[in-house]
């Protein structure tokens, strides 16, 4: 992959030797969804598969960019003059808003560059293309201009730059998944304190294999903030009769006491899930320290039907996939993952029922959608990384 970037590099901008190639992940969350803007437990891990990107440092203060995966677009010219979000940018926006965000953190950037990047993430599948790109332009500022800057404060930065620049309300999830990935575990995040703790996901005879509906979703067009203000709005009414500070401070039992609190119907819905499926993700992570994988398999399953019945973010594309995932022996557990309305679905499938699985859900999938779904057979990998020096000096 470091040459196949290399040799873009060098036929759009030239002189690859003097390119830096770093990497970083994308994301697929295993349980806890849409619980990371109510204070609640997520508790995803990075992939193998992301987001590459060569970059240089130029003499001025120009910015150039390039996608393999847009070709189309050819090279994106600005400058550090022009750090502010706008349509005709298109995905340069990611970089952009996260050198807007280092500014506006203190951290002033000497000089432009040119930016090549490759990413083997489907784009706008869920599987958070955007914060890898987020997290890969912070690790190339951190790199190059020697910014005091952890790993998690690289998480904190591309969310910053994701709310404030692209205008995407999201929580803190995705960002922190990937800067902070680690090989085969996965990471158990409070996003109330972003206390952690890596958990190693030993599967045993099985694998994770991810299912891309095809549906492209974007966060920005999507129900994605419009759930969030419902989420809020149900918090202030529980406000008036418990002392909480977030959804995730409830259980079960003190959500049933308190649930009539809230006085539209559809909010409450909301809010149940994100009281339970926070809940649901402290009792699996429980059940796979134990290594009990079928009790995590079911809360997995448990997961998804509640996000399509009180959230309503699935839609017929990821009910069919996860649905016919179900009817498969060898299917640990299966529901949608991210933010829904589109995107993947991630299940655990015993070793010796992936092709069975690939075949028939995919079949079932085209028949009713009438368009086909993606697999993924997936690894964890580890957060963002150098992957090659420059092999001249500049
Ligand atoms: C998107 C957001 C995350 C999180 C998930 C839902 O991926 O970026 O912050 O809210 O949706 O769990």
């Amino acid at each position: 992959m470091k040459e196949t970037v290399l040799q873009r590099f060098e036929e759009v901008f030239g002189d690859s030797r003097s390119a830096t190639v770093f990497f970083a992940p994308g994301r697929v969350n295993l349980i806890g969804e849409h619980t990371d803007y109510n204070g609640g437990h997520v508790f995803p891990c990075a992939l193998t598969i992301g987001t590459y990107g060569a970059a240089r440092k130029r003499n001025d203060r120009r910015l150039r960019f390039f996608s393999m995966n847009f070709e189309h677009l050819g090279v994106m010219e600005s400058s550090l003059e022009e750090l502010t979000p706008s349509e005709d940018a298109d995905w340069t926006n990611y970089p952009k808003g996260v050198m807007w965000a280092f500014e506006q953190k203190g951290m002033k950037l000497p000089c432009g560059m040119d930016l090549l990047l490759y990413g083997t993430i489907p784009n706008g599948s869920g599987l958070s293309s955007s914060a890898s790109v987020e997290v890969l332009t912070g690790a190339i500022l951190r790199e190059f201009f020697r910014f005091p800057v952890t790993n998690q404060d690289l998480a904190l930065i591309g969310q910053y730059a994701e709310n404030h620049f692209n205008g995407v309300n999201c929580g803190i999830m995705d960002q922190f998944a990937i800067a902070m990935g680690k090989k085969d575990h996965a990471i158990f995040l409070d996003t109330a304190d972003l206390s952690y703790e890596y958990a190693p996901i030993e599967l045993k005879q099985a694998k994770i294999v991810i299912a891309c509906s095809n549906k492209k979703r974007g966060l920005g067009d999507s129900k994605y903030n419009e759930r969030r203000s419902e989420c809020e709005a149900a918090l202030a009414d529980l406000q008036k009769v418990v002392s909480v500070n977030s959804l995730g401070d409830l259980d079960e039992a003190a959500f049933e006491q308190y649930q009539d609190a809230i006085k539209d119907p559809v909010c409450r819905k909301r809010a149940r899930h994100a009281v339970y499926e926070n809940q649901r993700t402290i009792r699996a992570v429980e059940a796979l320290k134990q290594g009990d994988i079928q009790t995590f398999g079911r809360l997995m399953n448990a997961s998804h039907v509640s996000l399509r019945d009180d959230y309503q973010v699935t839609g017929p594309e990821l009910d069919t996939l996860v649905e016919e995932a179900w009817k498969i022996p060898g299917v640990i557990g299966s529901r949608m993952t991210g933010a829904g309305f589109g995107g993947c679905t991630v299940s655990i499938v015993e070793e010796g029922a992936i092709d069975g699985f690939l075949q028939k859900v995919g079949e079932a999938y085209r028949e009713k959608i009438g368009y086909p779904a993606d697999f993924y057979v997936v690894e964890i990998g580890g957060g963002p990384e150098v992957c090659q020096a420059p092999s001249s000096a500049e």
